[in-house]
């Protein structure tokens, strides 16, 4: 039994603001955002518009991808979906219902269990590995939809320099099948490795204020800032370049291969700076590493999806190739997968 990738989608909001943009609105300037972040640009979603509508759009992607190569109709592969695991930390709801379930509703997916994950940038790493674990335990579930949409514009304190630069709003898709393949051995398929890791004394470094149980909003209050994310930059930088680094040893280690035989590593897209201090301690060319930070800047739990979906779509991928998957984040949580595309 194996547990293959079928198809990807993503979704990024048209619109566009870029570091000048944001420098004509707080303090900073291109050249500190980019020599600090390697982000050059993020995407903005407009008014009105929700997680599970980005979600949406990047699940269209995904289901008529499939539906392409199996020939059938996107809707009647909705209809049969059996899973929707979606993973996000900036919800349409505060927790009820499930930005999930609003999804399954919108995709016509009927038949089709649904809830979220919150492990923040990890999140797609785990709703993939949950997936599989779902389709492994019953022999009636065959096709997954794992999704990661954030808008973390909605949560981002806008005013803080420190963090505003950082992030960006985008979706990612992935429909992964339980297939008779083999997922160990010669001519093995699909998600072959996975590890998760949480750290939840870590849990201060970075959090929402405001709205939750632990602070939550009182009648007659009067907001001065919507609930939104407060980061100790210093300490998050140094868990990821561990986290990071850690994971890919511990996923080469668990295969028991080389970073040679890695085709892809898809790192979350948090900090360019992040990814090159990990990739300098364990000495791995530019050609595995893919990036695109510089125009989506950290969309959470969507930017490994994204990233692999342009990946994907570009026929960079090739059959057999192992592609890393490495999510670090906000909890703390971190942790990877291995697939042979
Ligand atoms: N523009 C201009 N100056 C700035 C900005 C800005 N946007 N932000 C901070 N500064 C200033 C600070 O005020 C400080 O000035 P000072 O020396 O006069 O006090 C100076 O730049 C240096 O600040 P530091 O915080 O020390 O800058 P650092 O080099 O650590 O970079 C950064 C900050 C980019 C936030 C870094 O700590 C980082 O990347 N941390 C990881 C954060 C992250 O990736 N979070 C993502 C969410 S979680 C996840 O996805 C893992």
């Amino acid at each position: 039994m194996a547990f293959e990738i079928r198809a990807t989608g993503r979704a990024v909001p048209p619109r566009r603001v870029t570091n000048q943009d944001l420098a004509d609105r707080v303090d900073t300037t291109d050249e500190w955002i980019k020599s600090h972040t390697g982000i050059g640009a993020r995407h903005i979603a407009d008014e009105g518009i929700a997680c599970s509508d980005l979600a949406f759009q990047a699940a269209e992607a995904a289901l008529s991808q499939l539906a392409e190569t199996n020939g059938e109709s996107a809707a009647m592969l909705a209809a049969d979906l059996d899973l929707i695991i979606l993973a996000t930390t900036s919800a349409d709801y505060i927790g009820v219902p499930s930005t999930a379930c609003v999804l399954q509703d919108k995709l016509g997916a009927r038949n089709a269990a649904a809830f979220d994950i919150t492990a923040c940038c990890t999140g797609l790493v785990y709703a993939l590995e949950i997936a599989a674990g779902l389709l492994a335990m019953n022999v009636h579930r065959k096709r997954a939809l794992v999704i990661g949409s954030e808008l973390l514009s909605r949560i981002t304190d806008w005013s803080d320099r420190g963090s505003c630069v950082l992030f960006g709003d985008g979706a990612a898709a992935i429909i992964l099948e339980k297939t008779d393949a083999p997922r160990e051995g010669a001519g093995r398929r699909g998600l072959i490795q996975s590890i998760l890791h949480a750290d939840g004394s870590g849990a201060q470094a970075l959090f929402v204020q405001g709205g939750g149980t632990r602070d939550p909003f009182k009648a007659g209050e009067v907001l001065t800032k919507q609930p939104h994310l407060i980061m100790d930059g210093r300490i998050v930088y140094n868990f990821a370049v561990k986290a990071l680094t850690s994971t890919i040893e511990e996923l080469l280690q668990a295969d028991g291969i080389t970073i040679d035989a890695v085709r892809w590593i898809i790192p979350h897209q948090a900090n360019a700076r992040i990814v090159n201090a990990a990739q300098k301690r364990l000495g791995i060319s530019d050609d595995k590493l893919y990036l695109n930070i510089e125009e989506y800047a950290n969309t959470s739990a969507a930017s490994i999806g994204i990233a692999l979906d342009e990946l994907n779509r570009a026929h960079r991928i090739a059959q057999g190739d192992l592609v890393m998957l490495v999510g670090f984040g906000a909890g703390l949580t971190y942790g990877g997968s291995l697939i042979v595309w």
